[in-house]
């Protein structure tokens, strides 16, 4: 038999669907969205996931799912999301009487900066990866801030992590992935690694995990990692916590 709370959780789950139909016929352009392509969202949760495993393009369907999961304001709500879950767990660490080894990694491209500018002038990663106009792109080093992670990264370090940024760029790309940094709002960073002549051909997860693994033999506690893809977070070495960044463009493996 229904009790009276199932039954009115029944009414105010209707309320709130026909009100959803009711905003469905507003015109929509001044709306954000409420409701989207149920079969693109489910495809965006098997990718974030890594249900889905190594993918190379947006499925054509998807392209403006993923365009609009942009453009709305729900990419950076789901990144605010993920910092203040980041955060949590930094202020759970005690680092206060520390001896300075507490460290935590992050990321470059898709969590300390964005390449949305660049994504959407080449089809929000609807089209193959085209290293030359990426890099042309990266040389510009105007890629801009991710918000949620300029906030985390300025409250682990106040915290009293040491902060190692951990990128698959390559080391010529030194000098303009750190100004992009500091243009950015990013600054007193222990390490900024690059992948050097001896990591060409590695996979991402590989190098990654050989990096993290060079700082755990030199007495590093990886508290925490922050990255955009599946290959940040995995592999050896690992960090205590992993904390995965929304990213429907791409996969790196
Ligand atoms: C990749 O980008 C370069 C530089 O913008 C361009 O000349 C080239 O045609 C692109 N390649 C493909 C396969 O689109
Ligand atoms: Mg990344």
């Amino acid at each position: 038999m229904a009790s009276p709370t199932s039954i009115l959780s029944l009414l105010l789950l209707a309320a709130v669907v026909s009100s959803a139909e009711v905003i469905r016929m507003y015109p929509r352009e001044h709306l954000v969205r409420l409701d989207s392509d149920p079969e693109c969202e489910s495809w965006k949760f098997s990718v974030e996931v890594n249900a889905a495993g190594s993918w190379s393009s947006i499925p054509r369907p998807c392209v403006s799912f993923v365009q609009d999961y942009f453009n709305t304001g729900r990419y950076l709500s789901d990144s605010i999301s993920v910092a203040s879950y980041s955060e949590n767990f930094a202020l759970s660490v005690n680092v206060a009487d520390g001896d300075g080894m507490d460290a935590w990694v992050f990321d470059v491209d898709e969590t300390l900066l964005s390449n949305l500018p660049y994504y959407k002038d080449n089809g929000f990663g609807s089209e193959p990866y085209n290293e030359t106009s990426f890099n042309e792109w990266v040389y510009k080093g105007l890629a801009p801030v991710l918000p949620a992670s300029l906030t985390l990264y300025k409250r682990v370090k106040k915290l009293g992590f040491k902060i190692f940024i951990l990128t698959g760029r390559a080391e010529f790309q030194r000098a303009v992935t750190e100004q992009n940094l500091i243009d950015a709002g990013y600054s007193g960073w222990e390490k900024l690694i690059l992948r050097g002549r001896e990591d060409e051909g590695k996979k991402a997860i590989v190098y990654k995990s050989e990096k993290r693994d060079e700082l755990v033999k030199q007495g590093y506690r990886i508290q925490g990692s922050s990255g955009d893809q599946w290959s940040d977070l995995m592999g050896f070495a690992l960090a205590k916590r992993s904390f995965k960044l929304p990213n429907p463009m791409y996969y790196v493996s």
